[in-house]
């Protein structure tokens, strides 16, 4: 089968690899029919982790069930799949309490495993014809419709960056009426914004410098704030205070409230300096949302920040270690809330609302490539160009029987 390997900085190829096979009776084989690049596997690509070359990549998974283990009960051969990027076992005392993302059995070195990531575990990437499913029962989301319809589009955004977007929304406590402000404008950021809307959100201020992505996050009902128009803090500030509607309810002493309730972080450790664009400034987006979310807000960061670093700067850098302004932070009693998003406990729900007309998430994809075309995509969406937003690869539709 194909299936795309790390093999080196800037450096992915398609390589004929041997078919996984089914190794214990919980375990699932699945035909993948469409996967996805995510910003994830750009810090991997860009040799900002320690992956090793040879690695298969690809965690954003769908296809059917091709092959099921003897104990697996709620599945058969022929269902229509897509799973959380997290593998989880299901009965550990994290995933008990709702923390697949934090499963203690799945991964002999942490907490958390995935397809085809580093540290993760050593579990086959999915951006591969085939993918190796353990704990089928838990792991596999089941869906209606088939290969190629309407939804697959859909549903493939159910894998990761639909729930994590859903997740960043939760941590930063968004619910109805809140003002709401999303760094980044890349897959996350887009469906953290349509999530915020879902929760209920009054306004959706979205940041970023690709005119392209801030398109798509218009389109999504949200107001896009340009980096490069100016300070993206005062921008969205002097918006809020301009607004006579929003000036003529204030209460007593609200005009302190200059900012906004909830700020989410969609960006992560190799965020871009405001300034200047070329530069990465690992605490732009941190500090930014500090002077950003108001007195009492809430603060949710699902843009990763992941150490050891080759590609760091400092050594404190390669560690993981940043400069926080911790004072106003406190001061502003704001909560923060991070990590990777626990997909399982939202998956369904956000299956269900893309079944009932509700949402389109696939309205963020931008490209549909055969897998041969992987190596150019991972390069046009690592340089943010000629509007490289989402890309999905497609594998060939079964022929008729
Ligand atoms: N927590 C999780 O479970 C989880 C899951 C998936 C992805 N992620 C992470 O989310 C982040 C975003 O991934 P993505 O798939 O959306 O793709 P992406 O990396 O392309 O999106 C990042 C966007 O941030 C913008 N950006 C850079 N610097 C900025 C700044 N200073 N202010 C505002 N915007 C800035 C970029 O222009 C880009 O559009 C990555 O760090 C990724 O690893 C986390
Ligand atoms: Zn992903
Ligand atoms: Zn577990």
């Amino acid at each position: 089968m194909k299936a795309v390997v790390f093999e080196g900085e800037s450096n992915v190829r398609v390589e004929e690899q041997k078919q996984p096979r089914i190794t214990g009776p919980k375990d699932a084989l699945v035909r993948v029919t469409t996967s996805a690049i995510c910003g994830s596997d750009l810090h991997m690509y860009e040799g900002r982790t320690t992956l090793r070359p040879g690695q298969s990549v690809g965690h954003e998974i769908m296809g059917i069930i091709d092959e099921i283990g003897s104990a697996v009960t709620g599945f058969q051969k022929g269902d229509r799949v897509v799973m959380p990027f997290n593998i989880a076992c299901g009965y550990c005392y994290n995933c008990h309490r709702g923390y697949t993302n934090m499963c203690l059995t799945m991964n002999e070195q942490k907490a958390h495993a995935a397809y085809g990531y580093v540290g993760m575990g050593s579990y086959g990437g999915g951006q591969a014809e085939y993918v190796l499913v353990p704990n089928a029962d838990f792991n596999c989301l089941k869906l209606p419709g088939k290969p190629f319809d309407e939804w697959e589009d859909d549903f493939i955004l159910l894998a990761d960056v639909f729930p994590t977007g859903f997740y960043g929304a939760e941590l930063a406590h968004v619910s109805a009426g809140k003002s709401v402000a999303v760094f980044g404008a890349g897959p996350v950021g887009l469906m953290a914004a349509l999530s915020s809307f879902v929760r209920g959100a009054a306004e959706v201020y979205v940041i970023d410098f690709i005119p392209e992505r801030l398109a798509k996050a218009k389109e999504l009902g949200a107001t896009p704030i340009n980096i490069r128009e100016g300070d993206p803090v005062e921008q969205v500030m002097r918006m809020r205070k301009n607004s006579a509607p929003l000036r003529q309810r204030l209460h007593p002493g609200e005009e302190k409230l200059a900012g906004v309730d909830c700020v989410i972080d969609a960006v992560g450790y190799q965020a871009r300096d405001d300034k200047e664009y070329s530069q990465e400034n690992a605490t732009q987006v941190l500090r930014n949302m500090v002077r950003l979310v108001n007195p009492a807000g809430h603060i949710g960061i699902v843009g990763v920040y992941l150490a050891p670093d080759p590609g760091a700067k400092s050594d404190q850098a390669r560690q993981g270690i940043f400069a926080m302004p911790m004072a106003d932070l406190f001061d502003k009693s704001v909560t923060v809330g991070m990590g990777q998003c626990p997909v399982k406990r939202y998956n369904e729900h956000l299956r269900d609302l893309i079944i009932a007309g509700r949402v389109k998430p696939s309205k963020i994809v931008s490209h549909r490539i055969s897998i041969d075309k992987a190596p150019e995509a991972y390069d046009k969406f690592d340089r943010r160009v000629e509007g490289y937003t989402k890309v999905l690869i497609k594998f060939n539709p079964p022929k008729a029987a």
